[in-house]
This record gives structure tokens, C-alpha cells and sequence, in this order.
């Protein structure tokens, strides 16, 4: 008779320690130690998911749910952030809720839509590259390009106005404190950040009812008042949510892409006027330096999964960082091999997320990115880091430079 064995608990799992100056400084030889002994392991974070695969699977296992509000509630958090996960953060809603709202949001995120606006990604990254060209070297990367650009291609896709920009980008920029582990010490700041936007998109909102303009916010407004499927908070929040989602991870992963590129001796003017390798190369980078290091699901119920017990209510981390380098799932994980799109037994299957919480600016993240590689490569070369990286904490959510000096010339 076989005997059932027990599932390993939080405390028998290899301690992956990712507070150490060593993971902040490269997290890979440290995870691929805690790999050799096994798929599971346990951080302050939580049950950490290393496998490719169980990453795959347990994103689509709806007996893990991420943080709701409440979550957020148990962690003390102030009003705004209350009110703002409640209403605007669609990946802490659940079922109906978040199927209605989605549906109604995804109206702004067409195929069709994010194809039309390629022209103007480009037009922004040329004009973005003028004043980069014009500016004193060395520039700080980021500062120059890769935060004012998805802002502006954002705002342009929702029909904000781009003088307006100024108003909201520190409050946006500010909201990373929202991807800290622990969070409650960015509690203050949060709601002050939250503040802001809501102030900001409530207002738009009512002049966009007062005088509605051909742009996504009115069309929004449109849909709400025909098929009330939203309310006032609802569509309000969620515009806040978008501004916020959509900046941090495109700036670093930007940042990120860049950084991986010039790794790779002769990459970057290879990849100049070649619009097949820009794509090949920013999905390659996506894996190389995924900017959501790991994204949070808690058990509805007690789970056992690959032999390891999942608790009601606890943290599971499921680390893409951990994911994207597997041996079992990669040949030569560690070495950036760009591979052509659609047959790319190299991509990592969930940069993006996967299931119902799928990441809703997906396919604008990634036009941003191919649009914003292919401007910079064909404009300027002989690009270097010159100086410090400044990297957000490894062990955070999202990852990735916060200042990037670099040097270039004209190509
Ligand atoms: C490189 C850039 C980006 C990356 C890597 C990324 C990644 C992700 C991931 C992994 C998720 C799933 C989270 C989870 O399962 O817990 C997600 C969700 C989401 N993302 Fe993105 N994202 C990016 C850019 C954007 C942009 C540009 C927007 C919109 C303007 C956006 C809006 C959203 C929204 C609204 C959700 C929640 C969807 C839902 O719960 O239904 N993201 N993103």
C-alpha cells in the first residue's frame, strides 16, 4: 500500500532570501541555488513559484485570487487607496465586477486602435530623440525618454491633453509605492498620490459629459450613459487606474529592454532600420528582464499544488523573474537569444500575465516598446551606460532602472 506523503509547509521549504545586497545586486545566482532544491520556495514575500510551468498554471487556477480591496483594507490602508481599490483597480476585482468593468475597458485597448496610434508612438519617440540629441551628455535615459513617452502615447490613446500631463505625472510616478513589499510605510504618500488623480480624471470626466470630444473618455462616458454599466466612481477610478498601470511598467521595462540590448556587443546597430529584429529583440527582453518581477495570489481555500500546501489566506508568489530563466522550460536560459516571432520556443509565456486578470495594455505595451526601440536604433548610436545604474529593489513587483546615463551620437 502506498502511503500518501504529507505536503511540505511554509517552513519546510528552502529559504529564498531576497533582502540580501547579493539579490539586489543580481537575484539569478541566488534563485538558481534555492532552484537545485527544489520547484517551491519561501521568502518574506510568501510560497515562492519558481517553475515556468507551475507560474503557467497556477495563473489560470481560480482557487488563487489576487489581493482584493479587503486585502488592502487588512493592511490599514487610508481612505483614497480604499476607495481606489475598490472601485479602479481591476486586477484586485473578482468575478462579475471585474467582467463588467473589463468589458467596458477593453473598448479603449482594440487591436485596430493600437495599430492606429503606431504613427504617433513614432512621431513622439522622434521628437523625444531631438531633445535627447540636443541635450548635455550624459542623460539620464529614463528621465529623457522612457517615462515621458508611454505617458504621452497613453494620454493621446484616452484623449487627455498633453499640457495637462504635468498636473498628474509625479501623483502617477509616486504610485510604485503601490508595488512595495511591505506596503503599509507608503500608506501616506499613496493616498496623497491618489488624491491627485482622482481630482484630476473626476474633472476631465465632467467636462468631457459637458462637451464630449472624439476620444476614448467621451466614448467611455458614452457607453455608460447608454448601457450604465459603470458607475460614476467606477469610470472615474478606472480611468486613474489606466494612467497608473500603464506607466510604471512600460518606463522601466523600456529601460530594461535598452539595458539588455546593449549587453549584447553589435546588437543595437544590427537592430537599426530592421523592424523583424526590433520585435524578435523586445520579446526576447521581456524575458531577459520581466519589470513584474512576480505578481501575488492568495488561496481562497487551503490548496496542495506540485506536493506543497498553499494556506488559506496566505501570500503565493508567482515569480516570473524565477520563471523566464528556467532550465526545464529554456535551453541556455542565460544566454539572450532573440528568436523569430510567432515560431519563439524562447518567449516566456506570461510577461503579460495570462488568464482573467491579462494584462489590459498588453498589446499597446508592446507597439510602445517595438515603435520606441526601432526610432531609438535608427537615430542614434554608439549608446553606453556611462555612470550608475539606480534599479528600483529587486525584491519589489515591478523592477527595473529608476536613472539610466548613457551617451550617444547621432547615427
Ligand atoms: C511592459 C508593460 C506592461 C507589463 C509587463 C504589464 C504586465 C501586466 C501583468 C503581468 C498583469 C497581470 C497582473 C496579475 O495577474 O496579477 C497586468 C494587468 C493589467 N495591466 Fe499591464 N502591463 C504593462 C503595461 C500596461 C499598460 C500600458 C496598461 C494600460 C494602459 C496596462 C493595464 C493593465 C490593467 C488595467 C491590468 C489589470 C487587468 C485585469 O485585472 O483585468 N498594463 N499587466
Amino acid at each position: 500500500m502506498t502511503q500518501a506523503t504529507t505536503p511540505l509547509r511554509e517552513e519546510d521549504l528552502p529559504i529564498l532570501d531576497v533582502s540580501g545586497a547579493d539579490f539586489q545586486r543580481d537575484p539569478h545566482p541566488t534563485i538558481a541555488q534555492v532552484r537545485a532544491s527544489g520547484r517551491f520556495a519561501f521568502s518574506r514575500r510568501g510560497v515562492e513559484v519558481l517553475a515556468h510551468d507551475d507560474v503557467i498554471t497556477l495563473l489560470r487556477d481560480d482557487r488563487l485570487v489576487t489581493q482584493t480591496h479587503s486585502t488592502y483594507e487588512s493592511y490599514g490602508a487610508g481612505e483614497m487607496l480604499r476607495a481606489f481599490a475598490h472601485d479602479g483597480l481591476l486586477s484586485a476585482m473578482q468575478g462579475e465586477r471585474h467582467d463588467r468593468i473589463r468589458r467596458v475597458f477593453l473598448a479603449a485597448f482594440r487591436a485596430r486602435l493600437i495599430e492606429d496610434e503606431r504613427g504617433r508612438m513614432r512621431a513622439v519617440a522622434s521628437r523625444l530623440t531631438d531633445q535627447m540629441l540636443a541635450a548635455g551628455l550624459p542623460l539620464d535615459l529614463v528621465e529623457g525618454f522612457t517615462s515621458p513617452y508611454p505617458m504621452e502615447v497613453l494620454c493621446h490613446l484616452l484623449g487627455i491633453p498633453a499640457a495637462d500631463i504635468p498636473e498628474f505625472t509625479a501623483a502617477a510616478t509616486q504610485l510604485h509605492l503601490l508595488a512595495q513589499v511591505p506596503l503599509a510605510p507608503g500608506f501616506p504618500k499613496i493616498d496623497a498620490a491618489l488624491r491627485t488623480l482622482w481630482d484630476y480624471c473626476a474633472e476631465l470626466v465632467a467636462e468631457r459629459r459637458r462637451r464630449p470630444q472624439e476620444d476614448a473618455i467621451s466614448a467611455l462616458i458614452q457607453v455608460q450613459a447608454t448601457a450604465g454599466r459603470i458607475t460614476d466612481s467606477e469610470l472615474v477610478w478606472n480611468i486613474a487606474n489606466l494612467i497608473f498601470a500603464g506607466q510604471d511598467t512600460t518606463r522601466y521595462q523600456l529601460a530594461s529592454s535598452v539595458r539588455a540590448i546593449l549587453e549584447v556587443p553589435g546588437l543595437w546597430d544590427r537592430m537599426a532600420g530592421e523592424p523583424d529584429l526590433v520585435r524578435q529583440v523586445a520579446e526576447e527582453t521581456f524575458r531577459w528582464y520581466p519589470v513584474v518581477n512576480f505578481v501575488v495570489r492568495i488561496p481562497r481555500e487551503d490548496v496542495v499544488y506540485g506536493g506543497v500546501e498553499m494556506r488559506a489566506g496566505r501570500r503565493v508568489i508567482l515569480n516570473f523573474q524565477a520563471a523566464s530563466r528556467d532550465p526545464e522550460r529554456f535551453d541556455e536560459p542565460f544566454v539572450f537569444t532573440p528568436r523569430p516571432v510567432g515560431r519563439n520556443d524562447r518567449s516566456f509565456d506570461a510577461p503579460f500575465g495570462l488568464g482573467m486578470h491579462y494584462c489590459l495594455g498588453a498589446a499597446l505595451a508592446r507597439a510602445e516598446i517595438q515603435e520606441a526601440l526601432g526610432v531609438l536604433t535608427s537615430r542614434l548610436t554608439g549608446l553606453a551606460v556611462d555612470g550608475e545604474l539606480e534599479m528600483t529593489a529587486a525584491a519589489g513587483m515591478l523592477h527595473g532602472p529608476e536613472a539610466m546615463p548613457v551617451t550617444f551620437r547621432a547615427r
